[in-house]
């Protein structure tokens, strides 16, 4: 297992992350995974034998059941794995029950904190942009759970470009914590990434964690042309992320990993990891797995290496048209690029 540095933190990670968003199972994550305290222990112990050190939950997970299972699954282990939880989502039906104001966020770090039966919470993320609340208001309330030593390090999740740089700035100018890292959706499915996430990375020193790098399930070759996934597969339920706007390139992309895979001798779903491990500003991609079996198919992936080759049918097959202004970018800056920039239009100049 390889250890990158999370974003221009000093904090070391795994380039593969637990996923707990089954971990629990009610409501909405029902349709993810149903798995309890003992099958959260054989998958932490599983993950922590590849070489795992980072496990991220959610205080909204099965509301709260996912941060108590962690908790008790790890019991005294706690201090050896880091834990990323978030907050944001609601988590209750009052006016302050969700948000980024600094009620919000002292609370449920302190009810995170008693769920995880813990003094401190690793990576404390924002889950979601709240555009009602001064980040002026959201960072303090974040520094001063560092300064208290309740929260070692803070990222956010699920912003655009604009909203990351405007709470750098905010941190910059007041000096706040900063955050370290963004967790975003980034996978073969949809590299709409690549034009601002990754840029904004690279630019300002963000580690990358990646969720859902498999699409969900997507990516693992049970999803084929004119073929039946499994029954209880996610994708098979309601459940409607992430949405597919080009079926017919999700189809091609996916015939390329089962064919890399199969003349690999590894699965479709390795190679769709590996090759996400593999781009730039990524620290890890943080996997989900409704069993063991696929947990440990999954954790494999580390150890794969792709080709120049490879990577380069990957990513013909899943790529995304310039967008503008990216496409008058490429036209006429060429001369003017930095790496970040260079990161989306490296590729399309001449
Ligand atoms: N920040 C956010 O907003 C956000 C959003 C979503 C997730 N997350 C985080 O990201 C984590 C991972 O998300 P995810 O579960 O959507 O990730 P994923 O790894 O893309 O998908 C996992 C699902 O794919 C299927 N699968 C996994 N490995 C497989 C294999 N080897 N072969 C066949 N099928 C396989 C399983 O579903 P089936 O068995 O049902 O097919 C499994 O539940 C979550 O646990 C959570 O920590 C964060």
């Amino acid at each position: 297992m390889e250890y990158r540095q999370l974003g221009r933190s000093g904090l070391r990670v795994s380039t593969i992350t637990l996923g707990t968003m089954g971990f629990g199972g009610t409501g909405w994550a029902s349709a993810v995974g149903q798995i309890d305290v003992e099958g959260a222990r054989k998958q932490i112990n599983l993950a922590r034998d590849a070489g795992v050190n980072l496990i991220d939950t959610a205080d909204v997970y099965s509301s709260g059941a996912s941060e108590e299972i962690v908790g008790q699954a790890l019991g005294s282990d706690r201090e050896d794995v880091l834990i990323a939880t978030k907050v944001r989502m609601p988590m209750g039906d009052g006016p302050n029950d969700a948000g980024l104001s600094r009620h919000h966020i002292i609370r449920a770090a302190e009810a995170s904190l008693r769920r995880l039966g813990t003094d401190y919470i690793d990576l404390y993320q924002v889950h979601e942009w709240d555009g009602q609340t001064p980040l002026e208001e959201t960072l303090s309330a974040l520094d001063s759970l560092v300064q208290s030593g309740k929260v070692r390090y803070i990222g956010a999740s699920n912003y655009a470009a604009w909203h990351l740089i405007k709470a750098l700035w905010t941190s910059d100018r007041n000096g706040l914590q900063r955050f370290v890292s963004q967790q975003i959706y980034y996978s073969l499915q949809a590299r709409e990434a690549e034009n601002e996430l990754v840029p904004v990375s690279i630019d300002q020193g963000l580690g990358i964690l990646v969720w859902s790098p498999i699409a969900g399930g997507l990516l693992s070759g049970k999803y084929r042309r004119g073929v039946d996934a499994p029954a209880g597969s996610r994708h098979l339920s309601d459940w409607s992320e992430p949405p597919v706007h080009d079926e017919d390139k999700l189809y091609n992309t996916i015939e390329t990993l089962v064919e890399i895979g199969s003349a690999r001798g590894v699965s479709a779903a390795q190679v769709a990891l590996a090759y996400t491990i593999g781009k730039a500003a990524v620290t890890s991609v943080i996997v989900g797995a409704r069993t063991e079996d696929q947990l440990a198919d999954n954790l494999a992936s580390a150890e794969l290496d792709l080709s120049v080759e490879e990577v380069a049918q990957l990513d013909a097959v899943s790529a995304q048209p310039l967008q503008y202004p990216y496409w008058h970018q490429a036209n006429t800056s060429s001369d003017r690029l930095s790496p970040a920039d260079l990161s989306l239009l490296g590729p399309h100049l001449g």
